[in-house]
């Protein structure tokens, strides 16, 4: 499997930022095959980066979507409306849309059916707050987590659907999971899945998000069970994204 570098720009970069930004990476990243990039742009960039990706081997990401297809629902986004646009993944449950905008594993849930039904791929977002972590509670939360989410939904393969690790406390706070706790929880993670949706469950890539960053991501990506990185605030910056889809090539060509 290929390792995949996500980047969620969270609510940063205009249409024209964005768009300079995408070009920029293509020009830079020659060696298309051996990483997945994904772009996760706001809402508003995704048209016009859409544009920009036909005929290219990036993908596009959304990074919420409304569960209605359609509806009074002010404010909203449908999956249709991604669809149109040729996204090809949305980010679900990330933590800020669960403690900041009051989702739900519930709404989460529902989030992911309508997403795997229109065919496009969720990148669900699970991970233990830091008092959670102190107090033993890890591997409940990420347990209750996919519990929630994935309650009742068939169908899900390692085609078709992308989990993301992100510790809360890692996230945009410069304290990255160790290369021993990624580790650890991306081996509970995997056997979790693997009870729960067996076979199935194999091949779903999992993804370490929390302040990867050019110093860490070498060291990350050699980490056991790391397919790949959910990156916010590296991200946003040319030099950073770029480099850290070479060190995860480099680690492919290493074997
Ligand atoms: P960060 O964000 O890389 O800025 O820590 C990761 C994320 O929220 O997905």
């Amino acid at each position: 499997m290929k390792p995949i570098v996500a980047g969620n720009w969270k609510m940063n970069k205009t249409v024209d930022e964005g768009v300079s930004f995408v070009n920029e990476v293509k020009n830079r990243i020659l060696d298309k095959d051996s990483a997945e990039v994904i772009f996760c742009p706001p809402f508003t960039s995704l048209f016009s980066i859409a544009n920009l990706l036909d005929n290219s081997p990036f993908y596009l990401g959304a990074q919420n979507v409304h569960h209605e297809i359609q509806g009074a629902y002010t404010g909203e986004v449908s999956i249709q409306m991604l669809k149109s646009l040729s996204v090809d993944y949305v980010i679900l449950g990330h933590s800020e849309r669960r403690t900041i905008f009051g989702e739900s594993g519930e709404f989460v849930r529902d989030k992911i059916n309508t997403v795997l039904n229109q065919g496009i791929k969720p990148i669900l977002c699970i991970g233990e707050a830091l008092d959670e972590r102190r107090s033993g509670q890890t591997e409940k939360v990420l347990q209750k987590q996919l519990e929630q989410s994935l309650n009742g939904i068939s169908g899900i393969n390692g085609d078709n659907f992308l989990l993301a690790y992100e510790p809360i406390w890692a996230i945009g706070t410069g304290n990255t999971a160790t290369e021993v706790q990624v580790a650890e929880a991306h081996a509970k993670i995997r056997s979790m899945v693997g009870n729960m949706l067996g076979k199935n469950g194999q091949n779903i890539p999992i993804l370490y998000g929390g302040s990867v960053n050019v110093d860490n991501a070498g060291s990350l990506i050699d980490t056991n069970g790391v397919d790949g990185f959910l990156i916010g605030g590296a991200s946003l910056d040319i030099e950073s994204f770029c480099k850290i889809i070479e060190l995860v090539t480099d680690n492919i060509k290493r074997g």
